[in-house]
């Protein structure tokens, strides 16, 4: 499934555990919740790029689409959670972000080049855990997982072609720093189930 999208299979370090998937498929209302939020983080975070960076004419162009195709989602996941009878609460963030986040460079343009890099990985990897989840989904949640393939896949590029304009240089090395990193937060155990966690530690299966 993830094949149709070879760029982004080959930019991403590694698959999604299988105990990953597993652990995902036990706990889908909490998926759901962490689904909900997710949305709304990516959104929160193009329109946080909109209001610093009024002078990139391509960012303002692609980032409020962006915005408006997340919250899209965000409805879409928030009306699956309401027939469902799922309650919407806060959740902690997973480490994932953070651990990308916490390596972004505080001076101008690497500031801006590293948090397009991450929303090219933040954005890869929700495609691809779409993809691995989707064939085990009951049908509705299935067609809906399907549904966001091919947007997630447009964002993850069009956050990696911001970046690769705006760095005017070549960025390989910098995307492979963050590749290491992140290959570390999907592979690494985690205590608790999140939509960008690693999979279980064996105290928590
Ligand atoms: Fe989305
Ligand atoms: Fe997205």
């Amino acid at each position: 499934m993830l094949s149709q999208f070879p760029e982004l299979e080959n930019f991403l370090p590694c698959k999604s555990p299988q105990a990953w998937v597993d652990w995902a498929l036990e706990n889908q209302t909490l998926m759901l919740i962490d689904h909900a939020h997710c949305e709304k983080k990516a959104a929160s975070t193009a329109m946080n790029l909109l209001y610093r960076y009024v002078d990139r004419d391509a960012l303002l162009h692609k980032m409020s689409q962006l915005a408006r195709e997340e919250l899209l989602h965000f409805e879409q996941v928030h009306k699956i959670m309401r027939n469902r009878g799922i309650t919407y609460d806060h959740l902690g963030a997973s480490r994932y972000a953070d651990g990308l986040r916490k390596h972004i460079r505080t001076h101008e343009p690497a500031r801006l080049i590293d948090i397009l890099i991450i929303g090219a990985f933040v954005e890869a990897r929700s495609c691809e855990r779409f993809a691995v989840l989707a064939p085990h989904l009951d049908d509705e949640l299935k067609k809906f997982y399907l549904s966001l393939l091919k947007s997630e896949a447009r964002h993850f590029e069009d956050y990696l072609a911001l970046a690769q304009e705006y760095a005017g240089e070549n960025i390989d090395d910098r995307i492979q720093f963050f590749r290491e990193i992140e290959q570390k937060l999907i592979e690494e155990p985690d205590t608790e189930f999140r939509i960008h966690s690693g999979p279980p530690t064996s105290a928590n299966r």
